[in-house]
């Protein structure tokens, strides 16, 4: 079964797979273990600014790990975002960035145009769904702002939730899907990033909530699963509503990062089994995933 077929299960099964960043390439084999031990089925991925700000160090390493620890049976290898303009405002070769990644293996790859305007945002999506489906792979694009990874100061969370600015807009979100053929498409409605800047990155987040009206407006304009970045956080009645209104992938980051930068100063292996416990609360008490691998597999038919 293809990453693809999986996350579209997901969706008629109303349960989600977790997508867990690797910004330390340590950080893969207990995240791998948790994935395993909860039988849960989920992502490894890795976003540009973690090799670039953190110490992913390559698409290429993270494959390598990948091939040592990942677990054929709970584990896809991912490319998070890699936008066509970065978090400072810089325009980024993707195109080589997200050819590397198929050559790698990479089963499913984002390209991140949302700093783009709507109609070169599909022109590059569209471009990168024509290369990636020939090697296979599944393409994930963005519309809409999930604010929280640029330097300097975000606006007020409770003025942008109620504002609902940046959210993405549903007449939009149909046409994108329609002309880029992309397979899964990240929306905002109302998660942000974890901040990722030096001064910012141990910062605790805030509590975000979502707009589930809109989701659901969302779902009914497009025919896609579709993504929550920012899956830190979240108050935990919103996140479940979300998973049961067509949220098929749920990134996290933050969760797993932080405590393994607390530890890794003193001890590798505290800072491993640090990441290993954040990811089990994950999957078992914020997303409620555990055995989620069997509800997948059984719609198929497979009986494991
Ligand atoms: P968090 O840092 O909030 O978990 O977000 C992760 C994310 O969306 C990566 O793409």
């Amino acid at each position: 079964m293809s990453v693809n077929d999986i996350v579209r299960t997901a969706v008629s099964r109303h349960t989600a797979l977790p997508a867990f960043n690797i910004p330390y390439l340590p950080m893969m084999a207990p995240i791998v273990h948790a994935l395993r031990d909860e039988k849960c089925v989920g992502l490894i991925t890795v976003a540009r600014l973690e090799w670039v700000k953190f110490q992913a160090r390559s698409i290429e390493a993270i494959a390598k790990e990948f091939e040592k620890v990942g677990d054929p049976e709970f584990t896809h290898l991912h490319l998070d975002h890699v936008p066509v303009i970065d978090e400072d405002g810089l325009r980024v070769d993707f195109v080589a960035d997200i050819s590397r990644a198929l050559d790698a293996g990479y089963d499913s790859v984002m390209v991140d145009g949302s700093r783009l305007p709507l109609e070169e945002n599909i022109a590059e999506t569209r471009l990168i769904c024509e290369l990636a489906h020939k090697y296979g792979a599944a393409v994930e694009g963005e519309l809409g702002a999930v604010m929280g990874h640029e330097a300097g100061p975000t606006p007020p969370y409770e003025e942008l939730f109620a504002s609902g600015r940046g959210f993405t807009n549903p007449d939009e979100a149909a046409r994108f899907v329609r002309e880029t053929n992309v397979d899964w498409l990240s929306v905002a409605v109302g998660s942000i990033h974890g901040a990722i800047s030096a001064a910012t990155r141990n910062e605790k987040k805030v509590e975000a909530r979502l707009n589930i009206q809109h989701l659901e407006m969302l779902r009914a304009a497009t025919s896609v699963p579709l993504v929550l970045h920012g899956g830190t956080g979240i108050r935990k009645d919103y996140v479940m509503r979300a998973i049961r209104h067509g949220i098929a992938k749920v990134n996290i980051a933050t969760a797993t990062r932080q405590p393994y930068e607390r530890l890794i100063a003193d001890s590798s292996i505290k800072a491993q089994d640090a990441v290993y416990r954040a990811a089990v609360t994950v999957i078992r008490d914020d997303l409620e995933l555990q055995g989620s691998a069997s509800l997948l597999r059984e719609t198929h038919g497979e009986v494991k």
